[in-house]
């Protein structure tokens, strides 16, 4: 056996593949388009549950400086993204640049660690979409039993503060992560007409949140902003050396520790601008209009956010998000527009559905094209006579998906995501220093500034992220990576196409 699951794709055959399939693409996506684009996939779930979640369990109102760590983290890696993009404008991803840059085996390992990414990212948000779906239909009446929708592990707290394990299965979560993935083998491309449509509002409700919510700020929610973590001051006051602290339960809540895990958390809230990357095929000029579109929407998406989590936590004190996947609403309530909390929830709904779209077909895309690459069986690769979308991939993930939504409790399916995204994203940080030095001539649109510096400072604040993460996240990372690895050399290394290409 010669494998060399070091091989590397060569660039001129990515990018000849491209102009393969690049036949019928029409590049019509204009900067603009671009920046929609990634605002379309980026705010959902992250913003609207996780930010009230985080929040309670881990920062408090300076859950705002959390986003403001997390949004560095992005910047950084965004930048590579953009090289990456404007370079290689194949409609890939992390996978296919670092098939180019660091070979098959790392390359099989990012496939593998996406589907972290954006099959549990779909689920996440299918989750959290299922609480605004049942707060929608409380407020006309119709009340959805609890057990219904709720996974037997998440943790509920009632009114009174009690907590409680009530749930059996989230089925709505399962219910619209069906419907979209049926939607998705239908072929139904997001218009972009549709996706300006779900921006417009998305974007809408988060305004009209921070611009109503401000004059009820009550600042005795924001005091003190970084609540006390008191094994901080255990540590500060040598009462507990920093490794014991680390290892503590108090680790990660409150504090410096809470906003660092609470970026982790928020992070989330980010994931999406790589999608942009995947439309690099349909954009016109990419070389300028990729680092626009992912850059342009990262920025927007920031300031966005750290108003919108100054207002949640200054309207309702942090506490009172325990365990809620749906703050937006019950915080809204403290202003005197609750006449407007119905079509701020419907906008919430509608802009969660292009998230889980543009995640489930994501997820397709990524599969389909290690299929194509022989690194996974031919089956993931098959495309529907009629609609020629890789239906079944889509069905598999349909199941694999609505298993985890269904089940799984919000917080511990976010905390899987970002993890497996910020390894996603240190690898690419890494793959754009290793092309500078394989091929420093190749024509880039876009150039990363300051090489070696910037990309290490995002690999450093990604690790740093990760760090701050739950160790049961970090398990189970390497629980899936170990599964991954165990496929890789029983399957994909020897059925890999490039290895075997005479
Ligand atoms: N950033 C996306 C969200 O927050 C994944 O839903």
């Amino acid at each position: 056996m010669t494998s060399n699951i070091w091989k590397k794709k060569p660039l001129h055959q990515l990018l000849a593949e491209a102009d393969d399939t690049e036949k019928g693409l029409k590049k019509t996506l204009s900067a603009t388009s671009l920046v929609a684009l990634g605002i379309g996939a980026i705010i959902g779930a992250g913003l609207f549950s996780l930010t009230g979640i985080a929040a309670a369990e881990n920062a408090g109102p300076a859950v705002v400086f959390s986003f403001i760590l997390a949004s560095i983290g992005c910047a950084f890696a965004g930048l590579c993204y953009a090289e990456f993009a404007s370079m290689i404008p194949v409609a890939g991803s992390a996978y296919t640049y670092s098939y180019a840059t660091m070979g098959e085996f790392v390359a099989w390992i990012i496939g593998w660690d996406l589907v972290l990414e954006y099959a549990l990212g779909a689920a996440t948000v299918a989750a959290s979409w299922s609480q605004y779906v049942s707060k929608f239909l409380g407020q006309l009446g119709v009340d959805l039993p609890v057990s219904m929708l709720h996974g037997p592990w998440d943790k509920v707290t009632d009114a009174a503060g009690v907590v409680s394990q009530p749930g059996i299965v989230n089925l709505p979560a399962i219910i619209i992560i069906c419907l979209l993935s049926l939607l998705l083998i239908r072929g139904t491309k997001e218009s972009a007409l549709l996706n300006n449509i779900l921006v417009i509002l998305k974007v809408t409700v988060v305004l009209v949140f921070i611009a109503l919510g401000w004059g009820f700020i009550n600042t005795a929610n924001h005091t003190p902003f970084i609540p006390v973590n008191e094994g901080e001051e255990m540590w500060r006051s040598g009462k507990m050396s920093f490794l014991e602290f680390f290892g503590s339960d108090f680790f990660g809540h409150y504090g410096w520790s809470g906003i660092l895990r609470g970026a982790g958390v928020v992070f989330f809230a980010f994931i999406g601008f790589d999608a942009v990357s995947t439309a690099a095929q349909e954009a016109k000029d990419p070389q300028k209009s990729m680092p626009i579109g992912i850059l342009g929407s990262l920025v927007i998406c920031t300031v966005l956010y750290v108003l919108f989590a100054f207002v949640l936590t200054g309207l309702e004190n942090y506490l009172a998000f325990k365990g809620d996947a749906s703050p937006v609403t019950s915080a809204f309530a403290k202003t005197g527009y609750t006449f407007l909390n119905s079509a701020l929830t419907i906008a919430i709904i509608a802009g969660y559905t292009s998230v889980m779209l543009v995640m489930l077909m994501g997820q397709s895309r990524v599969f389909y094209s290690m299929s194509t690459d022989g690194l996974l069986p031919k089956i993931f690769s098959d495309l529907h006579v009629k609609n020629r979308t890789p239906y079944k991939t889509n069905l598999m993930f349909m199941v694999f998906v609505s298993i985890f939504a269904g089940f799984v409790p919000v917080s511990d399916l976010g905390h899987m995501v970002s993890i497996g995204t910020l390894f996603a994203f240190s690898l690419v940080c890494i793959g754009v220093i290793v092309m500078r030095k394989s091929n420093p001539d190749a024509v880039r649109g876009f150039r990363v500034p300051l090489v070696p510096f910037v990309p290490i400072l995002g690999v450093l604040i990604c690790v740093l992220l990760m760090a701050g993460l739950p160790i049961e996240s970090w398990e189970r990372l390497g629980i899936w990576l170990a599964l991954g690895l165990a496929i890789y050399f029983l399957y994909g290394m020897k059925n890999s196409k490039l290895n075997n290409e005479k």
